[in-house]
């Protein structure tokens, strides 16, 4: 079985929806996806699964914005089935090594406190947190919970730590 993860190509925003739709309550149709990817900064990956000769299956995606020596992760999904097999870590190392590309020396990202799957990924890297929004989401028929600004430095030398493939400055959307 091999993974790849890649620049999510031009015509993939509807594979990028119904990702993001399968691991949140609230979906971002495709067209926001295209009008994010068209914003100054904003780049997409894609992770795929290949078993043998059959067609890769997406199984994981990231959504960040770069702006001069900062990165946010906007969106970090993958598909129920494939979880706990680090491909949230896969991509968000390929997200940080695209950041570096750009220019980024930190990252950023919000959690909600109660997610962890999530904040168990995010320590593991380590993203320290900076930050706290006091109940800022909302649960069905429970209290609200708080979100949390977490930080990863990437460094000012560091050799990018995974190069997806075909990344380079130049191509569209980093
Ligand atoms: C958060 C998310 C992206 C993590 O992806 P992942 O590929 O499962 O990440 P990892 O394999 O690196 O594991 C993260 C943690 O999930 C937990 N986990 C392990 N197996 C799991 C499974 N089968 N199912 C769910 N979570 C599992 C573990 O705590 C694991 O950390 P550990 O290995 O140090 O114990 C994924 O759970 C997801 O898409 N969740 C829904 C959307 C979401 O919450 N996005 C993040 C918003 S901030």
């Amino acid at each position: 079985m091999r993974l790849t993860i890649a620049p999510v190509p031009d015509g993939a925003m509807a594979v990028l929806a119904a990702l993001h739709a399968a691991c949140f309550r609230e979906g971002w149709p495709a067209a926001s996806f295209a009008a994010l990817l068209a914003t100054p900064g904003a780049f997409a990956l894609l992770a795929s699964r290949q078993v043998s000769s059959s067609s890769p299956v997406p199984v994981g995606f990231i959504a960040c914005r770069a702006a001069a020596a900062e990165c946010e992760v906007l969106s970090l999904g993958v598909a129920a089935q494939a979880r706990g097999q680090r491909i949230g870590q896969r991509l968000l190392e390929a997200a940080e090594a695209a950041a570096r590309l750009r220019g980024a020396r930190m990252m950023f990202l919000e959690v909600a406190a109660d997610n962890l799957s999530a904040r168990a990924l995010y320590a593991r890297l380590p993203y320290i947190e900076v930050g706290k929004r006091s109940r800022y989401y909302t649960r069905e028929g429970l209290n609200s919970v708080d979100a949390l600004v977490l930080r990863h430095d990437l460094g000012d030398d560091e050799t990018p730590s995974c190069d997806p493939p075909g990344l380079s400055p130049h191509d569209r959307g980093f």
